[in-house]
């Protein structure tokens, strides 16, 4: 039986990867802080699967911790053949006059972490000649929102950078940008959550859905929604007032 590590996987849209992988036949490693909501989430993913389910309680932030997952990650006789990077978390705090703190961690959690898990997982997937590695972002990698869109912005542009590297490995890296899913995240940072139209949000099970989807087909970046797939399209060609614009309104709808 196959095994796929997802990172954050007790919650909104790791715990949807869980659930789907789990559903396609994985064995499933789940990683994130909370001890207690790790085995509660295992037992609630074997009761409803039947897979195998291990939990690895590990904070992204402390660097030791990092380097004891990529033991596991590497570990070539209890092989991962998927990797999910999720972990993460929202970012409520201007750039001028910053907590360099929280910053901090954010680089930890969402950048420095995918490079150390992606970079030593796709090492012992290419030896096998297999596996998946995919990256969360976020749509807002195509907008200016604070360092939020920056940091995702990494990602998204590091997963392409990856990609290549892996190319004809018979490994494939790939990137989901979602837009905005209702889960813990907003609440966690402090942030009200944008006032949208129904059609902006996805369901985090679309999210994993068609991320795995996408890897599975050879693409590189996955954007659930058609609406949204749209939208990049524009964003991606039209002069850059247009992302600024989007940038403004959706900060205006928060403060208010
Ligand atoms: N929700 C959205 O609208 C949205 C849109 C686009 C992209 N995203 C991205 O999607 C990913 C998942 O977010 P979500 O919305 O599903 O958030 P969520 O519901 O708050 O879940 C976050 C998960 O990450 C884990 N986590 C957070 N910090 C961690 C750390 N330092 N070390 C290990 N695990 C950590 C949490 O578990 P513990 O607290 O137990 O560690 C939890 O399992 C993030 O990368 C986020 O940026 C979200």
């Amino acid at each position: 039986m196959a095994t796929a590590l997802v990172t954050g996987g007790t919650s909104g849209i790791g715990l949807a990867f869980a659930g789907e992988l789990a559903e396609r036949g994985y064995d499933l490693v789940l990683a994130a802080r909370d001890a207690d909501r790790l085995a509660e989430t295992a037992a609630d993913l074997t009761d409803r699967f039947g897979r195998q389910v291990e939990t690895f309680p590990v904070d992204l932030a402390v660097r030791s911790d990092v380097d004891r997952l990529v033991e596991r990650l590497t570990d070539q006789q209890r092989p991962i053949e998927v990797l999910v990077n999720n972990a993460g978390f929202g970012l409520n705090t201007p750039l001028v006059g910053t907590d360099v703190e929280l910053q901090d961690r954010a680089i930890e959690v969402m950048c420095r972490a995918v490079l150390v898990c992606s970079g030593a997982a796709a090492e012992a997937m290419r030896s096998r000649g297999r596996g998946m590695i995919i990256n969360v972002s976020s749509l807002s990698a195509w907008i200016y929102k604070g360092n939020y869109s920056a940091l995702k912005r990494w990602v998204l542009s590091y997963t392409q950078a990856l990609a290549l590297e892996l190319a004809r490995t018979g490994v494939q890296a790939t990137v989901v940008c979602p837009s905005w899913v209702k889960t813990e995240l907003h609440e966690r940072a402090g942030v009200k959550r944008p006032r949208l139209p129904g059609w902006a949000w996805v369901e985090a099970t679309e999210v994993a859905r068609v991320a795995l989807d996408t890897a599975s087909r050879g693409k590189v970046v996955a954007i659930p929604g058609r609406g949204w797939r749209v939208a990049v399209w524009v964003l991606r060609h039209a002069p850059d007032a247009l992302p600024r614009f989007f940038s403004r309104r959706i900060s205006k709808s928060r403060s208010n």
